[in-house]
């Protein structure tokens, strides 16, 4: 997940977002027979649900251009065509993020799997990249789909095809778009677009759940990004295996979540340099989808030197400018993270933080700190900006007392690193006895990357190494939790030494076993491998069709375990049924995490529920600067209103339905308003 960096945008947040609206389509419905919708059904691909090859003006329908000068444009052209007589031209482009776009939400499904696939050329040489754009809460976020897109032969000035790209959009996103785009500002041509919807697969039924086997033991998960979401296989999978914990792969890092328009805009405003602001909007697909299924999160992560934007660390939010004082970083550092908290908490109260990487890989192997300087730039891919300021490593020591003071109760607090097994190992345990001295620490993340490659003699930490370092760890008495896991087999190598890759997972669960009161979760980096960041080392325990891998079969061994069947209880409950079957007795135990920190149906939070509640709703939604959550009327919207008053617990949030519930309960046609009993 480390290659899905937000694309910054180089031109000015407002600049970019201004140029593309005013080439973006309208949204708008597809009348059938509108574009080429075909819906023709393959057993692999699944359904062929739109198709262009550019041979006539109606192929440009959904189609714009992004960007560009006064002459750009999208039209069909016979002077190139990949087949047929013609191809889409993309021309008039002066940056590289311009290019040909489809706009997704206007005709296809949210939370639905497609895969794309096309031809690509740029007009001189051809090295494109598959990007999307999506807009949530009216932030735009941006991530290469697929890079370097090159032609295979001619001197790389030919036709580059892409087949079968999984691509999805959410609920909740505002618009959502995949674009070409290229370093080059040629002209791009495009030919024999297919968008095929991905096919329902069944994932194996009578196989034992990870996490129910594990119950007793320790908490079992993965972790997800929002693209994720719309697999349903892959969803299923979690819902079975991994649904006791999730981490946001990416999007709850620093670089996604320091929001640096706004941030200038706050100092702009007040002159205070010292608190920046927070954003959630791009982790809240996955979010939501914890709330609704009432699934626990670890928060990842709060301070690391990667993935962090350089201007947090400058004079002014400026990257031009000098680094602040370590003063000045300590203020920062702290309203960041008392902001990161309270911002996280207000908007989902009811899910559960328990646990969260206060501090992400801080040493190097040899348990020195860190570089000075930003990771991005030439020669220097690990030094810290952290290190650039405080000069060493104690910016530890302030995130961790920041951590404690504002995390909400219950959020247990980590340090985590990889290659924990080697000499670091000594560093991070006397950071930690420091730490734990101080009382802000209760854990040790083992982010556990590991690589078996072809042998058991060839692995890479053996297993003699880590479980020496997680005695270690366990030695300080603090929790350990795993909390990355993947193990790599030798690149491209399919699936020939899977059976050594088993056998190393096996030999990693007995050590689990062996030390599980001392660790209380096992996080797996991923579910399938070719959604894993080394996908082509195959590392988990689930392969591309969803199936279950002879790891997966050598940690569950002749083991059965009870399959749970997760029932949802829209506002956060989740009860999980446990059925234990033998020949003559039926044993059934209901878990119920039950969260109902809400009043429900009180909008204006005055301990009632009456027809102002519903009014207040009605009001919000007419006026949202007077009477909703930022208004100006002394009556308006609070974060708890907000939450108290979705009675309906849709993923819209407070509709006029809200207020209908709310007025059915007052006139009794409604029994209770309470969304877990109605
Ligand atoms: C590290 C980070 C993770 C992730 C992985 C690579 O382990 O802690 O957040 O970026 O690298 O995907």
């Amino acid at each position: 997940m480390k290659g899905q960096n937000i694309r910054k945008l180089i031109a000015g947040v407002m600049g970019a977002a201004m140029a593309f609206t005013a080439t973006a389509p309208a949204v708008h419905a597809v009348a059938p027979g509108d574009v080429q919708l075909t819906n023709k059904t393959t057993a692999t691909q699944g359904t062929l649900v739109y198709e262009s090859d550019f041979e006539s003006e109606d192929d440009l329908k959904y189609w714009a251009n992004r960007g560009g000068d006064d002459t750009t444009k999208l039209s069909i052209s016979s002077d190139d065509a990949k087949s047929g007589s013609s191809c889409m031209l993309a021309s008039g482009r002066t940056e590289s993020w311009n290019g040909p776009s489809i706009r997704l939400d206007s005709f296809l499904k949210p939370d639905t799997q497609y895969y794309f696939s096309a031809s690509v050329r740029g007009q001189w040489y051809t090295n494109c990249t598959l990007s999307s754009q999506f807009t949530v809460d009216g932030e735009d976020s941006y991530n290469n789909i697929r890079q370097n897109i090159q032609a295979q032969s001619g001197g790389g000035n030919g036709w580059a095809t892409i087949e079968n790209i999984p691509i999805s959009y959410s609920t909740g996103m505002d618009a959502a778009y995949i674009y070409f785009e290229s370093g080059n500002n040629e002209d791009i041509l495009v030919d024999d677009v297919k968008i095929y919807e991905a096919p329902h697969v069944d994932i194996e039924a009578d196989i034992p759940s990870l996490s129910e086997l594990y119950k007793d033991k320790f908490i079992v998960g993965t972790a997800l990004t929002p693209d994720d979401l719309a697999s349903q296989p892959f969803m299923d999978l979690v819902q079975k295996h991994f649904g006791e914990s999730i981490t946001v792969g990416n999007q709850m890092k620093p670089d996604y979540v320091l929001n640096k328009a706004k941030t200038l805009a706050y100092f702009e405003e007040t002159g205070d340099d010292e608190n920046p602001v927070i954003s959630f909007s791009q982790a809240k697909p996955v979010l939501e989808y914890a709330r609704k299924y009432g699934i626990p999160v670890r928060v990842h992560t709060l301070v690391w030197y990667s993935q962090t934007p350089e201007w947090f660390f400058k004079e002014d939010y400026d990257e031009k400018k000098d680094y602040v004082t370590p003063e000045k970083m300590t203020k920062r550092m702290e309203n960041y993270i008392k902001s990161y908290f309270e911002t996280l908490t207000a908007l989902y109260p009811d899910i559960n933080f328990y646990a969260c990487d206060v501090v992400n890989e801080a040493f190097q192997n040899d348990g020195s700190p860190r570089q000075k300087g930003h990771p991005s730039q030439a020669n220097q891919y690990e030094a810290s900006d952290w290190v650039a300021v405080y000069g060493d490593n104690s910016f530890i020591d302030y995130a961790f007392k920041f951590a404690r003071q504002y995390a909400p109760e219950g959020c247990k607090l980590y340090y985590n690193d990889f290659n924990e097994y080697m000499d670091k190992k000594k560093a991070i345990c006397e950071m930690a006895e420091r730490l734990k001295k101080a009382g802000t620490i209760d854990g040790i993340g083992m982010q556990s990357h590991l690589d078996v490659r072809q042998s058991m003699d060839a692995a890479f930490p053996s297993l003699g190494m880590y479980e020496s370092a997680l005695k270690d760890f366990i030695a300080t008495g603090l929790d350990v939790q795993i909390t990355e896991l993947d193990v790599t087999v030798q690149e491209n190598s399919g699936d020939k030494y899977f059976d050594v890759q088993a056998t190393y997972y096996k030999g990693l669960f007995d050590i689990y076993e062996k030390y599980s009161d001392k660790i209380s979760a096992v996080v797996f980096w991923g579910v399938t491998d070719p959604k894993s960041w080394r996908a082509s080392q195959n590392p988990l325990i689930f392969d591309k069709e969803f199936m279950a891998k002879p790891a997966y079969k050598s940690i569950v061994g002749s083991r059965t375990a009870p399959d749970p069947v997760r029932t949802t209880i829209p506002g956060g409950s989740v009860t999980t049924t446990t059925t234990t079957t033998t020949t003559t007795v039926t044993n059934t135990t209901t878990t119920s995490y039950c969260y109902e920190p809400f009043f429900w149906g009180d909008t204006n939070c005055d301990e009632n529920v009456e027809l102002a509640d519903a009014i207040l709703i009605m009001q919000a939604l007419a006026n949202p600067n007077k009477y909703g959550e930022k208004g100006t009327d002394a009556k308006h919207l609070t974060a708890q209103g907000k939450m108290n008053g979705d009675v309906d617990r849709d993923t819209e949030g407070l509709t006029g339905n809200d207020a209908l519930f709310i007025q059915e309960y007052l006139l009794h046609i409604r029994e209770t308003l309470v969304p877990s009993t109605r």
